[in-house]
């Protein structure tokens, strides 16, 4: 059979996110929420974290040079897609660095303009030793000819917008309130604009937020990720004004990253689309449950990403109120990140119930490569952007399934390309080596290399040949 070839320039590579890899070896990143989240007694004794530290990570702060290495050599990965900590950039507050904030007849946050004097405000609150950090990862990356993306907004707010421990506690009356104010649009404005301009020069692709549904279901309905809460009011307050960010940031990143290459600075967001699907077809209540999860979860944010829809009553329309083309300020490329399948049954919530079971991963995430080509089929007809795999991985602590699984997920991706014309430009595999997974702590394994814990020393999986032989070839066996 012939090999299976994929788009010349399509890019190969691995995701990974600063608060998971970057500690575990030099100066670590204290100065965020979620750095207090892990560490608090309270989350620790509940068991709202697994009482496993980021400080114990993989330590890409001081190791990668040979991370990068191995990205290249050892992959033959020609892209790599990475984050930066803003609570490492600005650990102390920016809200005193004066922008123009205009603002609609109601009252909302419309635009925001960040001119030379704000930058120079900014400028001299950046920490010069994160700058300077980042800027040699970055330009070890280009030594190496790898592409980047890199990602604004991976989770973690610095603590002077977040004080979670106390929203956990009480949120009416907690001071800092991060993403459920909008005045955060504004300090991610200027964080935006300073990060395009310190390192637009080494940027291929920008990201600006990874995953506007997790990060705000997690911390406001599921009651997991800073700051605790289950609260539906609140969850689409944080939903609508992660899909914002977007905006802004674009908008910052546009005026203020210098390209890289030909062609001007690309800006895209990174939506999480996972494939649900009725437990039975034949019955409209799991197909009306389904449906309305790849609403919520997959469409919603999109949407007001790329057109401004904000539809704040979930009926399914953006009614007059809801709609705010301003909001809407460009998006280039939507990164797709996908796991898994959710089958879904009717139940006493419009989102009916989550199924579990099928062949799954060590964290009970369905293994079903079909539904990675149904989601790139879904969102090039419904919104008609390139699109880039931005994560795609699994946890397998033994190591038996991976291969299996990024061969499944490359072929529906390949027919994706070649049979369904989605105009699919790269891929990023979840992840690099072994990470801090959140509240999960270590002991979920979705690294192609795994990382021995004393000596930091990186001990590749099976599926680092087989990768290798993708990547390099360009085509799937
Ligand atoms: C995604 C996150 C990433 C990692 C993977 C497993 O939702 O973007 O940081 O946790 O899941």
């Amino acid at each position: 059979m012939a090999p299976k070839l994929f788009p010349e320039g399509f890019l190969w590579g691995t995701a990974i996110s600063s608060f998971q890899a970057e500690m575990g070896r030099g100066e670590p990143a204290s100065a965020s929420d979620w750095w207090t989240w892990v560490h608090d007694a309270v989350n620790i004794s509940g068991g709202r974290v697994s009482g496993e530290l980021p400080e114990d990570g993989p330590g890409f702060w001081e190791l990668y040079p040979g991370d990068l290495r191995l990205a290249k050599e050892e992959l033959g990965n020609n892209a790599v897609r990475l984050s930066i900590d803003w609570a490492r950039i600005f650990p102390a507050s920016t809200e005193a660095v004066e922008v123009d904030v205009k603002k609609n007849g109601s009252g909302n946050i419309s635009g925001i303009v960040v001119d030379e004097e704000a930058m120079r405000g900014l400028e001299d609150l950046a920490d010069v030793t994160a700058v300077r950090r980042y800027r040699e990862i970055l330009s070890e990356a280009r030594r190496l000819r790898l592409k980047v993306m890199l990602t604004l907004f991976h989770w973690p707010l610095p603590a002077w917008l977040h004080d979670a421990v106390a929203c956990r506690d009480d949120v009416a009356n907690a001071g800092r309130k991060g993403w459920l104010d909008e005045a955060t649009l504004v300090e991610f404005a200027k964080y935006a604009a300073y990060a395009g301009r310190r390192f637009g020069d080494l940027v291929d692709l920008w990201a600006t937020v990874n995953e506007t549904r997790i990060a705000s279901e997690y911390a406001y309905l599921r009651g997991e990720f800073p700051p605790g809460l289950r609260d539906f009011d609140l969850f689409m307050t944080a939903y609508r004004n992660l899909s914002a960010a977007h905006g802004f940031g674009y908008e910052q990143l546009k005026r203020w990253a210098p390209s890289s290459g030909g062609g001007g600075t690309k800006v895209g967001v990174v939506a999480v689309l996972q494939y649900y699907e009725p437990e039975n077809p034949d019955d409209p209540r799991d197909v009306a449950a389904a449906n309305f999860n790849e609403y919520l979860w997959n469409e919603w944010s999109l949407n007001a990403v790329t057109s401004g829809d904000y539809d704040m009553d979930l009926d399914g329309v953006a009614g007059p109120g809801e709609r705010l083309p301003h909001l809407a300020k460009g998006c280039d490329f939507i990164g797709v990140n996908h796991y898994l399948r959710q089958r879904v049954r009717h139940g006493e919530s419009r989102l009916g119930e989550h199924l579990k079971g099928g062949d799954c991963s060590d964290i009970g995430w369905e293994i079903h490569p079909q539904g990675l080509r149904l989601v790139l089929d879904w969102v090039w007809r419904r919104y008609r952007l390139p699109v880039y795999v931005t994560e795609n991985g699994i946890a397998d602590a033994s190591d038996s399934k991976r291969v299996r699984y990024l061969l499944g997920y490359l072929d529906e991706l390949h027919r994706a390309v070649s049979e369904d014309g989605v105009p699919v430009r790269g891929y990023f595999h979840w992840t690099l080596m072994d990470s801090y997974e959140w509240n999960r702590g270590f002991g979920t394994r979705f690294g192609l290399y795994c990382v021995d814990a004393a000596t930091k020393e990186r001990v590749p999986t099976r599926t680092v040949p087989v990768y290798r032989e993708i990547c390099s070839s360009n085509s799937l066996p």
